[in-house]
């Protein structure tokens, strides 16, 4: 879905439906999600990794009913982090024990609802979290499956707000300095637990195996030193999300089978090598499956060339629909879909309607220089992270996913009206 593909006719289809078809059916801004894709790249994860491995979606890149019943029936489980995700994939009937709870600070409440639910595993994340979860479990006569999330000190080489286990940061306890280690130490101790592997996650958007390689390595040290010291191999090991997609082309990094080949030999080379048995590896990819899927469809507004400049084209969304730009930096591509053009290409940025002039979409892109208000433009790969971070700044209606398949489209998630925004103002 990353690049725009035309029909003979020259018009541009997704799932088999004309796209300007769709902005006219269901409106702009809209995110058009396909869902072949969608279940293509679940089905893709689940065999790479097969039945020695467990893939968690990660349901903060995205995550809807039927997400949750794509995943289901695609034979993938699911990574949660707030009790609002955990809510979603229960109510879509997601089975509790295919759920894993992350988060640096999940409130009794959500984990007493995980923990009643039976949610399949809680990645602990902190001395506190380990107490909190094992009184609930025994005041429920629960005995709750944990991983402990470690920071393993690698710097991830992404952007320093998505990468997440270098030491300064807020998530997990680290490996250095003995408070993992620590942290094994309690829980085991603790009858409402039952510690069943270690947990790390490095960061987002990485593309070279070698933070997992490192992390890998100094995980497997904390399983061999557990064994020593309590006498007892825990079977999992967490190896978290992280695996980048391509934001502005079509070549996709590394495909999923490659990925699970590489960890797994990371894993038993390691294991090998501290004489423990190999442990059940997991993984959590989000944007690696939701990203590539989705477009955002805008309509073009108002149009001011800057002499020497580039060109502002702005779009009927903006940093609501796609924080990314504005928060990371992110690269995004875009193309002119309601019609083909001759004309030659202009430098554009291409921005929304927010009243700040940070509101970027597309930093620096190209577009025809016959490009009108009124002409549809698609920004590719918004599937992971754009409407999960959507907001009403300006009160500004969040969009509708509109999932595409067959020649089919319908609204997953509809488009939000000044009434939901009224509802929740009850001053
Ligand atoms: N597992 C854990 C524990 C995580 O914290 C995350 C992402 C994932 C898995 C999934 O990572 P993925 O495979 O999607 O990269 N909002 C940002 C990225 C922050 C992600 C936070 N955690 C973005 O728009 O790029």
């Amino acid at each position: 879905a990353r690049t725009v593909t035309r029909n003979e006719d020259g018009a541009v289809t997704a799932g088999g439906l004309d796209v300007a078809r769709l902005a006219e059916e269901f409106g702009t801004p809209a995110y058009v999600l396909d869902e072949t894709d969608f279940r293509a790249r679940c089905r893709a994860w689940a065999d790479a990794f097969g039945k020695d491995a467990d893939v968690f979606y990660a349901g903060k890149a995205f995550l809807s009913r039927a997400v949750v019943r794509w995943l289901k029936e695609e034979g993938l489980n699911l990574d949660v982090c707030s009790g609002g995700e955990l809510t979603t994939a229960l109510e879509a009937g997601m089975p509790a024990e295919r759920i894993a709870f992350h988060g640096n600070n999940k409130s009794a409440e959500e984990i007493h609802r995980a923990v009643e639910a039976g949610v399949g595993r809680i990645v602990l994340d902190s001395f506190q979290e380990i107490v909190r979860v094992a009184h609930i479990a025994q005041s429920l006569g629960r005995r709750q499956r944990v991983q402990i999330r470690v920071t393993v000190g690698v710097e991830a080489h992404t952007h320093e707000f998505i990468a997440t286990a270098h030491e300064d940061q807020k998530f997990g306890l680290a490996l250095a300095g003995g408070q993992a280690a620590e942290a094994v130490r309690r829980a085991l101790q603790l009858d409402g637990l039952e510690l069943i592997g270690i947990h790390s996650h490095i960061g987002s958007q990485i593309f070279d195996t070698s933070g997992f390689e490192v992390a890998a390595h100094r995980v497997v040290g904390l399983l061999k030193a557990i064994r020593d010291e309590h006498g007892v191999e825990l079977p999992e090991i967490g190896l978290g999300g992280g695996l980048g997609i391509a934001y502005t082309s079509d070549d996709d990094p590394r495909e999923p089978h490659e990925i699970a080949k590489a960890l797994s030999e990371i894993v038993t080379r390691e294991c090998e090598a501290a004489g423990l048995r190999t442990p059940r590896i997991s993984v959590e990819p989000g944007r690696a499956i939701a990203g590539p899927t989705a477009f955002t469809l805008y309509e073009v507004g108002t149009i001011k060339p800057l002499e020497g400049l580039r060109t502002y084209v702005s779009v009927d969304g903006g940093m609501s629909d796609n924080i990314r730009t504005a928060l990371y930096d992110a690269e995004y591509s875009v193309a002119l879909v309601s019609r083909t053009s001759e004309a030659e290409p202009m430098l554009v940025r291409v921005v929304g309607k927010h009243c700040e002039s940070g509101d970027i979409v597309v930093r620096d892109a190209f577009l025809p220089a016959d490009l009108a208000p009124g002409d549809l433009i698609a920004v590719p790969a918004t599937g992971a992270y754009c409407r999960s971070m959507a907001s009403n700044y300006n009160h500004a209606l969040r969009p509708p996913v509109v999932a595409v398949r067959d020649g089919e489209a319908r609204v997953i998630v509809r488009r939000e009206t000044e009434e939901d925004l009224l509802r929740l103002d009850v001053g």
